[in-house]
């Protein structure tokens, strides 16, 4: 089978890194399928890609926060005859204010949104990618998942549990022709920080810590096609994470509370 004949369904692809994934895969002959809130934007972007790249490309929007959401996408891919082959798990945001702090059910939109979803929406392409004997996934986790922990930030754990479970599905599913990988990117330019509020703070970062999204997505996606179920993309994250790995816990407990670029003051 060959990429002209193979779909992918990438959720948040409105905009930054999910769209940076639709326009690679499309470039490489994928046929898409988009999820993500905004229906305007992501018929635009699927209007060029058709046009561009000649391939299909199908819309839904959902809103991942509502839990009937990942079952109304499959029954759509099933009435449109659409068979999910690749599934990128990219929608996603992070909170800023202090988990005490925070409403409830804001923390539970999170959870549903970046772990609930995420986890479901891997388990319902998963017959389809068996009885095809091929299947690729990559998770978005983040380079916070390996680095020392952020005080508030549900996030961190959030990402934590996407890089542990993206491991163990590809331990699992590997022998039957499924890769799974956890994209663990940095600093990326998309709109993350202004839907955090964080704008100000991450403009001040260095240049050197920031990458752009389609560099992600193109060691993102060629680290699921050779079987790699973790990706650190870019040299200087590569660096941060190996450097931090190793040191004690306690050590990595005090550097998160120093280091942390977002953190309010009290
Ligand atoms: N940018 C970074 O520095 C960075 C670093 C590490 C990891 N990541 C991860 O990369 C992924 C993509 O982030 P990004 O940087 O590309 O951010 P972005 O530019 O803000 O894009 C986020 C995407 O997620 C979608 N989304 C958010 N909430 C949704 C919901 N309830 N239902 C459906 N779709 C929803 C948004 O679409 P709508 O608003 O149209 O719904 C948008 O398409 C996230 O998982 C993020 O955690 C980002």
């Amino acid at each position: 089978m060959t990429n002209q004949n193979r779909t992918a369904l990438i959720t948040g692809a409105s905009a930054g890194i999910g769209a940076a994934f639709a326009r690679h895969l499309a470039a490489e002959g994928l046929n898409l399928l988009l999820v993500a809130r905004r229906a305007e934007r992501l018929q635009e972007l699927a209007n060029e890609l058709q046009r561009e790249h000649g391939i299909r490309c199908d819309v839904f929007a959902a809103d991942l926060n509502d839990p009937t959401a990942p079952a109304a996408i499959m029954a759509f891919a099933e009435q449109k005859k659409i068979a999910v082959d690749v599934l990128i798990n990219n929608a996603g945001l992070s909170g800023k204010t202090a988990f005490a702090d925070t409403p409830w059910l804001t923390l539970a939109a999170e959870i549903q949104l970046m772990v609930t979803a995420l986890t479901e929406l891997c388990h319902r392409v998963l017959p389809g990618m068996r009885e095809r004997g091929w299947g690729r996934i990559i998770n978005l986790s983040s380079i916070a998942a390996l680095s020392p922990p952020g005080a508030s930030l549900l996030y961190t754990g959030i990402k934590s549990y996407v890089l542990n479970i993206s491991q163990s599905l590809d331990m699992e599913l590997k022998p039957q022709g499924i890769n799974v990988t956890a994209l663990c990117p940095g600093f990326t330019h998309s709109e993350f920080h202004d839907v955090m509020g964080t704008r100000d703070a991450a403009s001040k970062l260095p240049n050197l810590l920031w990458q752009d999204a389609e560099s992600v997505v193109r060691e993102g996606w060629q680290a699921v096609m050779k079987g790699k179920p973790v990706c650190v993309p870019g040299a200087v994250n590569k660096l941060v994470a190996a450097s931090i790995r190793p040191l004690p816990i306690a050590l990595q407990y005090r550097l998160g509370d120093r280091l942390n670029p977002f953190k309010e003051s009290p």
